[in-house]
């Protein structure tokens, strides 16, 4: 995170949160990595509650509604950009349901509309369960990523999976390749790596763990930082990954494929 924080550094030893470097407060499990500048916002929330629940409007200093540098709400999206203090309350029956007073626009899709929105998978208005979301997923972020700026996707494991993957893309690049493989050599590892011009970088394999398993629900965020993606499963910090893509507003799209069953995919800010 210094001036002298070099990639090498991060691939290798960014992984492991320090047990012994207490976690910014609030922030229980996404590792030791000072956040974006003035540090993660003071959450006065119980042991475990979310970074990004927005159970209470103005909890979040500086990040009150549409996404910073955002030249307004998606377009397409009924309100402002999820974590904004405009909610009309809770999404009931999204796992891992946010405690308190959500601050979005509400559930999402709207009928009819395409997956451009802010949030997916969430109950319908009439409060029914959820569609299943088709995989592959593509999420667009209008204004590309911004620090601060939380997705959480929760979802199920395939039977019998072998792999699936997020990407983060800017145009055809990606800026950040997230692959869980189940059986690769009979071993699971998860790989991380960007592509560039058609070209694979340099895999990062160093994940501690491995945290996936067929048929098991899961949820999954990844935190846009300053010059770092943090990745949390299950509300454990797993990894980071450094910025190999700096341009972060010509990432536009999230794209979900593989052997997973998606349940929701929600941008919020932080
Ligand atoms: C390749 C694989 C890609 C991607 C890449 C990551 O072998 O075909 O889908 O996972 O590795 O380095």
């Amino acid at each position: 995170m210094s001036d002298g924080f070099s990639l090498s550094d991060a691939l290798s030893t960014s992984n492991n949160p320090t047990p012994s470097a207490p976690p910014p407060q609030g922030w229980p499990s996404w590792g030791n990595q000072p956040p974006v500048p003035g540090g993660f916002p003071a959450y006065p929330g119980p042991p475990g509650t979310y970074p990004g629940s927005p159970a209470a409007p103005g909890t979040y200093p500086g990040a009150p509604g549409a996404y910073p540098g955002a030249p307004g709400p998606y377009p397409g999206a009924p309100g402002p950009y999820p974590g904004g203090p405009a909610g009309q309350g809770p999404y009931p029956g999204a796992p891992g349901a946010f405690p308190g007073a959500p601050a979005g626009p509400g559930p999402y899709p709207a009928p009819g509309q395409p997956p451009s929105g802010p949030g997916f998978g969430l109950p319908s208005p009439q409060g029914g369960p959820a569609p299943p979301m088709k995989v592959p997923f593509e999420l667009s972020l209008q204004a590309g990523l911004v620090p601060r700026m939380l997705i959480t996707i929760t979802g199920t494991v395939n039977p019998n999976p072998n792999r699936f993957s997020l990407d983060f893309k800017k145009g055809n690049d990606i800026a950040f390749h997230f692959n869980p493989r189940f059986k690769e050599d009979n071993r699971k590892v998860i790989v991380c790596n960007s592509m560039f011009q058609n070209n694979w970088g340099k895999e990062d394999r160093t994940a501690p763990r491995f945290p996936f398993e067929a048929g098991k629900p899961f949820k999954l965020q990844i935190l846009c930082e300053m010059d770092h993606f943090k990745v949390a499963v299950d509300d454990a910090h797993l990894l980071q990954y450094s910025f190999r893509e700096k341009k972060l507003n010509e990432i536009t799209k999230l794209c979900i494929a593989g052997d997973i069953t998606l349940t929701s995919v929600m941008p919020t800010m932080i």
